[in-house]
C-alpha cells in the first residue's frame, strides 16, 4: 500500500489528492466555491453539493496529470464521510465507492476532524514537521464548524478535552463579517480589515475565561458585536478597530484555552489546524505564548489549514496500511460516530 487517492467534500471545498508512503503529497487539486456562496454570506448546502458533482471527477483527472500517475499506481481510496453537510458528504462517498468498485481498490472512510488533527504531518517538497514532534500532543482544531481541543495519543486514540458550547470560532468570524458587509469567507475578510486597527479599541467579551475547563463559547461575542454596531452609524464605523478588537477577543480565548489544555495534560507539544489557524494574529500569539511556556508548536502551511484532501489522504493511507477496510455499506454521517473520539470532559 503505497499511494492513496483521497477525496474531501464535507463542506463547500471540493478537493482531491494523491498521497504517498510517509504522507508525501504527490498532487493536491481543489476547487473553491467561495464565489458561488458569497451572495448569501454563508454556505448554501444545496449549491455546495451540486458544485461537488460538477467539480469532483475533473479534479481526479487533474491530480493524475499533476502526479504523472494513473489508476495502476493507486492502491486504495480514502474519503471524508463525517462530520459535515449530508448532501456534500454523499457526493464524495458515492463517488469514492463507485471508483473503488470500478477500479477494484480498497477504500476507507475518514472523520474530517481526525484529518485536520493530522494535517501538520503532511509532507511536500517545501514542508515537513520537525522530526521530534510526535504523539502524544495537544491538538486545537479550529474551523467554520468546529472548535475542539484534543489529547492525541496516537492514530485513532483521541480524547476531547474541550469544545465550543455554541458557535465555532470560524462561524464567529463569518457572522461578524456578514454584519459589517465585508464578504465571505469572513475570517479572511476580518483579518484583512483588521490591519492598522487597534485591538483594544473595543472590549469584546472573552467567554468562559475563568472557568477551569477547555470549553469555548462564541455566541455572546456575536450578540455583543450586534449591540456595539447598533450604536454606530454605518458611515461612522471604525472598521479596522472593530475587526482588530473582535479578532483579538477570539484569538485571546483560543490561546488561553490551549494554555489550559497544556496545563491539564502536562504535554509540551501543541498542533493547531483548521481554517482559522490560517489567521496571522492567531499564529503570532500562539508562537509568543509557546516561546514563553517552552512548548513546541506545529501549525501547517495555509494550504493544509483550510479543507483539503491531502489531510484525508494522510490518515487514509495510514489506516489502509494498518489493514483497515470499509464495506460497501459505508455511508455518510452528519456527525462523528461513537468511538471516533472519547469525551473526557467533566462539568
Ligand atoms: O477548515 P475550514 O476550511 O472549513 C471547515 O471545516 O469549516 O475552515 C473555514 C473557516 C471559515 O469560518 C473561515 O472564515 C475561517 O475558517 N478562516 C479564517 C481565516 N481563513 C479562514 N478565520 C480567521 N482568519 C483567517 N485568515
Ligand atoms: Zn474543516
Amino acid at each position: 500500500m503505497k499511494n492513496v487517492l483521497a477525496i474531501e467534500t464535507s463542506c463547500d471545498d471540493t478537493s482531491v489528492a494523491i498521497v504517498s508512503d510517509g504522507g508525501v503529497v504527490r498532487a493536491l487539486c481543489s476547487a473553491n466555491q467561495d464565489l458561488a456562496h458569497q451572495p448569501f454570506g454563508g454556505i448554501v448546502p444545496e449549491i455546495a453539493s451540486r458544485n461537488h458533482t460538477l467539480n469532483l471527477l475533473p479534479l481526479v483527472d487533474s491530480c493524475f496529470q499533476k502526479a504523472n500517475m494513473d489508476w495502476q499506481d493507486i492502491d486504495g481510496l480514502a474519503v471524508t464521510s463525517r462530520p459535515g453537510l449530508m448532501g456534500s458528504l454523499l457526493v464524495g462517498v458515492v463517488t469514492a465507492k463507485t471508483l473503488a468498485l470500478a477500479k477494484e481498490k480498497p477504500f476507507v472512510t475518514i472523520n474530517h476532524l481526525e484529518a485536520h488533527i493530522w494535517s501538520p504531518f503532511i509532507k511536500d517538497h517545501s514542508y515537513s514537521i520537525s522530526e521530534d514532534f510526535t504523539p502524544p500532543f495537544v491538538s486545537l482544531v479550529v474551523s467554520g464548524g468546529h472548535t475542539h481541543l484534543y489529547r492525541v495519543k496516537d492514530l485513532g486514540k483521541y480524547e476531547v478535552l474541550g469544545a465550543t458550547l455554541d458557535d465555532a470560532a470560524g462561524e464567529a468570524f463569518d457572522k461578524f463579517a456578514k454584519m459589517l458587509g465585508l464578504g465571505f469567507p469572513g475570517g479572511v475578510a476580518v483579518e484583512k480589515n483588521s490591519q492598522g486597527g487597534r485591538a483594544d479599541a473595543f472590549s469584546f467579551p472573552r467567554a468562559l475565561w475563568n472557568k477551569d475547563n477547555c470549553n469555548f463559547s462564541f455566541s455572546g461575542l456575536k450578540t455583543e458585536a450586534l449591540r456595539v454596531l447598533k450604536d454606530l452609524p454605518v458611515d461612522k464605523r471604525p472598521i479596522a478597530d472593530l475587526c482588530a478588537s473582535y479578532q483579538e477577543a477570539i484569538v485571546d480565548v483560543l490561546v488561553h484555552k490551549i494554555d489550559k489544555a497544556v496545563e491539564k495534560t502536562g504535554l509540551k507539544r501543541v498542533a493547531v489546524a483548521g481554517g482559522v489557524s490560517a489567521n496571522k494574529r492567531l499564529r503570532e500569539k500562539i508562537e509568543q505564548w509557546a516561546q514563553q511556556k517552552e512548548v513546541a508548536v506545529s501549525i501547517p502551511p495555509l494550504r493544509y489549514c483550510t479543507d483539503n484532501a491531502a489531510m484525508v489522504g494522510y490518515v487514509g493511507l495510514r489506516r489502509l496500511q494498518s489493514g483497515q477496510r470499509d464495506s460497501w455499506e459505508a455511508s455518510p454521517s452528519a456527525s462523528s460516530l461513537e468511538g471516533d473520539f472519547i469525551d473526557v470532559r467533566s462539568g
